[in-house]
């Protein structure tokens, strides 16, 4: 039985060109055994027709506060929910969410239920990065709204940047975790996780630099799943990227910068997952005016950069978990498991960066988990999102043994230091 068997779900959708994919959200919920209600605004159905919705949902769609059937629809929609999903949501929906004003059915609804709530924003990068939605997001997931995406992509009118609706699944999978749980879980709640991202850049001169193809994805992705299930993030990143409404973002280029900035943070952490790409090499000597071509080919020298993973494997405090990554091209696993003995790390979760939808700017991944006692746990093909669900699953499941058989140790000690006592 799915998480959605016998749920009500009401789907709100508000007007923006990702309201197509709306429809196969309502498909998976509808597939997993829900009940759903849809519920337009005006400007949905400037982006998908009515009949859609009508055809594949529960009930038909409705839009308006004045049913004939039901003079309340409103209440009766919010009341009799299990979850309220708004996907996509839009910066006016989100805005007058955030402010109590309940101007169509879809955000009376919102503000007539006690059910959980799940919004999945999407708009372009310029609003998404505005500061009064910036606001109202941090204000929505204070009062225990569940934030999902928005993404990293391609948006409408051929643009990049963040905005974009998280992928049907990732909303569909967030919206079982609610219903599962009663909120999405809240199983790293009280944990203070620090996350790399992006690749870094090593400067040639003023203009150039050494960079490598790495996009962020995967370490974007871990901060969101580790901040959706109720950890204190810190994600140190290369990318102009707005992090979870909740994180803490430090904004680095180089591996020294984030050398620095990772090792501060992770001084208090108890997890802390390496997925950014550091340099392994810059220029010993970048020069402070751009280099000209008529002085010719210029010889760079290179050093090493600091190794961050095996500087943190090295100091581990007690009690903290070290996530590695390993970017391959060949010899996946006996190429992780030397960076796993070498670098002192807990896990690697290693890739082969040449396989196909896998790796950089990729929106999936398929990985191998190696852990320090042996084990190895591979992970299919799924979006980032999930392959971060899956590994923080297995940090926080061993976490929790661990924590558990220390108990025991210290209640076996007790009761010997009892009996011995008697
Ligand atoms: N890493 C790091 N500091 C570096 C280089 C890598 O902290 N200067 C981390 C990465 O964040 C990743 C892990 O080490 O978690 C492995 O990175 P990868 O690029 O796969 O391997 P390298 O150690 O750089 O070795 P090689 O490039 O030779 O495969």
């Amino acid at each position: 039985m799915t998480a959605f068997a016998g749920k009500r779900i009401v789907l709100g959708v508000s007007g923006g060109i990702a309201a197509y994919k709306a429809v196969e959200v309502c498909r998976r919920l509808m597939d997993g055994g829900a009940h759903v209600i849809p519920v337009l605004t005006r400007g949905a159905t400037r982006f998908v027709g009515r009949t859609t919705f009508d055809a594949l949902a529960s009930e038909p769609v409705r839009m308006s506060l004045f049913d004939e059937d039901d003079p309340i629809p409103h209440t009766t929609l919010g009341q009799t929910a299990d979850c309220v999903l708004v996907a996509p949501a839009t910066a006016r929906v989100i805005g007058a969410y955030a402010a109590g004003i309940s101007s169509d059915l879809l955000t009376a609804t919102l503000i007539a239920t006690r059910a959980p709530v799940v919004i999945c924003p999407a708009m372009h990068t310029e609003m998404w990065e505005h500061p009064a939605v910036i606001d109202n997001i941090a204000k929505l997931a204070e009062r225990g709204v569940h934030i999902v995406g928005p993404e990293s992509g391609r948006l409408a009118g051929g643009d990049e940047g963040a905005g974009r609706l998280c992928s049907p699944a990732d909303i569909a999978a967030a919206v079982g975790r609610v219903l599962d749980s009663g909120g999405l879980r809240a199983d790293m709640a009280g944990l203070s996780v620090v996350v790399t991202a992006g690749g870094t850049r090593e400067p040639i001169d003023p203009v150039r630099y050494i960079g490598n193809r790495s996009s962020g994805k995967q370490g974007y992705a871990f901060a969101e799943e580790a901040a959706d299930r109720g950890a204190d993030v810190t994600i140190v990143t290369t990318v102009d990227r707005p992090g979870p409404a909740s994180a803490t973002v430090v904004k680095v280029d180089t591996a020294e910068e984030m050398a620095a900035a990772t090792v501060k943070a992770a001084k208090q952490a108890d997890v802390v997952i390496m997925a950014a790409a550091v340099a392994d090499f810059r220029p010993i000597d970048p020069v402070g005016v751009k280099l000209k071509k008529r002085d010719g080919v210029p010889a760079i020298e290179l050093e090493t950069t600091p190794d961050i993973l095996a500087t943190l494997g090295a100091a581990k405090p007690h009690g903290q978990t070290l996530v590695g990554f390993a970017a391959e091209t060949c010899d996946v696993a006996g190429n992780a498991a030397a960076k796993l003995r070498g670098k002192g790390a807990d896990y690697i979760v290693a890739n082969d960066v040449t396989a196909e939808n896998a790796g950089f700017a990729y929106d999936t991944n398929e990985v191998l988990v190696l852990a320090s006692d042996g084990r190895v746990h591979p992970v299919g093909l799924r979006s980032k999102r999930q392959v971060a669900q899956a590994v923080l699953d297995l940090v926080v499941g061993d976490r929790h043994s661990q924590a558990q058989s220390a108990t025991q140790v210290a209640d076996g000690t007790s009761r010997a230091d009892n009996q011995e006592n008697q």
